[in-house]
């Protein structure tokens, strides 16, 4: 009974940014559970290369998209549209950050941040509404998953203006797309991860263990099975009723400010 309210298996999902870091540590979570994943990324060698790792576990499919670009949201939506007809569970996780000083941020840069943080997962949703309402019913809504950052949430030792703004508005993306999209039966939540090991944060670097170990209650950095066991419960009946929330996943971190 407890095995299948926490069930995924047989579901369908598209985790963006799914080559590297927390993506790749929820996409594998998924395939390991019977979800058939597509991950997406720039590099189509990665996403092959991936892709063909995580299958090792189950099925994973690799999709090349930028969504740096306006229009690559609507080109990934084309492209997976060509393999399925249903999308049970989109995660909207590929980032970028940056963090300049005042003096030197360029509105480039600015704007980078901004296009691939938040332009890109609102556009691919709007993009696979189709697909999401196809999988969607009230006993089981189709799930929308957005990574925000603990960077959204509180203002960091350091300078990271355009990257801070983009995942605060993500998580305030994330309510405005619960109350509309609730009637067609999809949930959609936010998850606000503290540092996780991954090509944005060297969790390995002298700087970053000496802030986990001096502001991380738990004193250690999040590791896959975190993300994994927050997503799999927000993607199983579990997590069905969970609507609306920007979850912190950060050891305590905020908490302990
Ligand atoms: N790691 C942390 O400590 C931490 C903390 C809080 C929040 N987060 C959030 O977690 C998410 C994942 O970050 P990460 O730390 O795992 O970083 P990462 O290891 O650099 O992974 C980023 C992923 O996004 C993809 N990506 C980047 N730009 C893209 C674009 N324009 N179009 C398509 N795909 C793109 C990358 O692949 P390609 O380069 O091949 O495109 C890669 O697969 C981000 O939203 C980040 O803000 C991370």
């Amino acid at each position: 009974m407890g095995d299948s309210l926490f069930s995924i298996a047989g579901k369908t999902a598209l985790v963006t940014g799914g080559t590297s870091g927390v993506g790749a540590m929820i996409a594998r979570g998924f395939v390991r559970r019977g979800v058939k994943t597509y991950i997406a990324s720039r590099d189509a060698k990665r996403c092959r290369a991936a892709a063909a790792e995580l299958s090792q576990e189950g099925t994973c499919i690799g999709l090349a998209a930028d969504l740096s670009s306006a229009e690559g949201p609507q080109a990934l939506a084309a492209l997976l549209s060509q393999h399925e007809e249903r999308l049970d569970i989109l995660v909207n996780n590929a980032g970028a950050n940056d963090r300049s000083a005042i003096e030197t941020a360029t509105p480039e840069d600015w704007d980078f941040v901004q296009d691939v943080n938040l332009r890109a997962p609102f556009f691919l949703v709007q993009h696979l509404l189709p697909l999401l309402r196809a999988a969607a019913t009230a006993e089981s809504p189709a799930r929308i998953i957005n990574i925000g950052s603990i960077g959204g949430l509180h203002i960091p030792n350091w300078e990271a203006y355009a990257y801070g703004a983009s995942k605060a508005a993500l998580h305030h993306l994330t309510r405005a797309l619960t109350k509309r999209l609730g009637a067609d039966r999809i949930v959609v939540n936010a998850i606000a991860p503290g540092p996780f090991p991954s090509r944005l944060t060297d969790t390995a670097s002298e700087a970053v263990k000496k802030s986990v170990e001096t502001y991380i209650p738990l004193k250690r950095p999040g590791e896959a099975e975190d993300i994994e066991g927050l997503t799999v419960f927000l993607a199983s009946r579990a997590g069905g009723y969970v609507n609306g929330c920007t979850i912190p996943l950060d050891g305590g971190y905020l908490a302990a400010l």
